[in-house]
């Protein structure tokens, strides 16, 4: 069980974490103010109160991540799980990135994707600069940053709200208690670099996990943070979640973080109606993206300003968007919502009862 000096190491770990995520920003954009002043978007201002708020809601998040971790809904060790070397390696890079980066948004190329790549093998709306990152999700060069940058831009967050999908994952997982753990597949849809995964293997130390994505140099860096890990190696399939390459009723859960806000919404839908297709009777979909207008309108100004940063062309319609609508237009049933901090987690289920030939194969 772990103990009051692990609490307060993790408490302290975050808040470092979130100290430096928001000094990294404040001095980066000071930087670009001096030396790329034209590129700089103009940001709505975010008064004391929200900030304030803002703050308790990721306490908040921190207080549940702790919790679940007390209740072995996974490791403890997991709270501090982060490749710090690497990082500590990876964190110049990021700073000789940002001019490139500046002088993207500047001249608003949106479509700079590197030479090479064929655009007829990857849908129209993934041939773009999301964030205004270097080379989009084409290459081993924006693999390797992607992770830091992301905890730099969630103060160290990223993780504790990626493993909220967790409790619903397993909550789900409980309509196949009478199968063998082993037997049990997840898959994580859109899984990028894996962090999701290396979350779930914790959690889920027996289950065969699976992992798609549409990047092969997302999945290479994937490959190397999992494969550091002890157990089965979970197998990592390049492809896009429209029309997954996964036979029908094949997989008991799936998680999809951060995919839905970076597709226009015809995707987004497509995506939801394959999880289905994919998912056994009585599995679980659990989705996790940004929060939304509908459930945060409080951090509207936060939303905006996000969108007004990164190059995100799909969020403004996506932070209105009924997803619960969505999922049920899929045939999902028992839609639930929840939100922590930036983060809002759907888990839904595809009616039906678990195959009983295969649960009694597998008892
Ligand atoms: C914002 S990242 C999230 C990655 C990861 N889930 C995480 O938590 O960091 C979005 C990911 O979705 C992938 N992606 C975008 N559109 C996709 C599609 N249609 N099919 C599969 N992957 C897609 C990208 O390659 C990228 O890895």
């Amino acid at each position: 069980m772990p103990d009051q000096l692990t609490k307060l190491a993790y408490q302290t770990l975050q808040q470092g974490k979130a100290l430096l995520g928001v000094t990294h920003k404040e001095v980066s954009t000071r930087l670009m103010g001096v030396l790329a002043p034209d590129g700089a978007p103009r940001t709505v201002p975010v008064p004391a109160e929200l900030l304030d708020q803002l703050r308790q809601a990721m306490d908040r998040l921190h207080d549940r991540d702790w919790q679940e971790a007390e209740q072995g809904l996974y490791p403890a060790s997991l709270l501090f799980d982060a490749p710090w070397l690497d990082y500590a390696g990876r964190y110049p890079l990021v700073w000789l990135d940002l001019p490139l980066t500046w002088q993207r948004r500047r001249q608003r190329r949106v479509r700079d994707i590197p030479d090479g790549v064929d655009p007829t093998a990857y849908p129209e709306y993934y041939l773009q600069n999301f964030h205004h990152q270097t080379d989009g999700y084409f290459s081993d060069h924006s693999a390797a940053l992607y992770d830091l940058q992301v905890e730099l831009l969630f103060n160290g967050t990223a993780e504790p709200m990626r493993r909220r999908v967790i409790a619903p994952l397993r909550r789900g997982l409980q309509r196949f208690a009478g199968r063998a753990p082993a037997q049990l597949r997840v898959l994580d849809v859109a899984t990028g670099t894996g962090r999701t995964l290396r979350q779930l293997r914790a959690a889920l130390p027996k289950a065969q996990l699976l992992g798609l994505d549409l990047s092969t140099a997302y999945l290479r860096q994937a490959n190397r943070w999992l494969g550091q890990l002890p157990g089965e190696l979970p197998q990592l399939v390049q492809g896009n979640a429209e029309a997954m390459p996964f036979a029908d009723s094949s997989v008991q859960a799936i998680s999809c973080v951060f995919l839905m806000h970076e597709l226009p919404a015809e995707a987004r839908q497509n995506v939801i109606q394959d999880c289905f297709r994919l998912l056994e009777p009585g599995g679980v979909l659990v989705l996790a993206d940004s929060i939304q207008l509908a459930d945060s309108p409080q951090f509207a100004a936060v939303m905006e300003n996000f969108r007004r940063v990164f190059h995100e062309p799909y969020y403004r319609n996506y932070i209105s968007d009924d997803i619960e609508a969505r999922l049920q237009a899929a045939g999902f049933t028992d839609v639930e919502a929840e939100n922590h901090f930036m983060t809002r987690v759907w888990s839904a289920r595809r009616p039906g009862s678990p195959d009983r030939a295969a649960q009694d194969e597998a008892a």
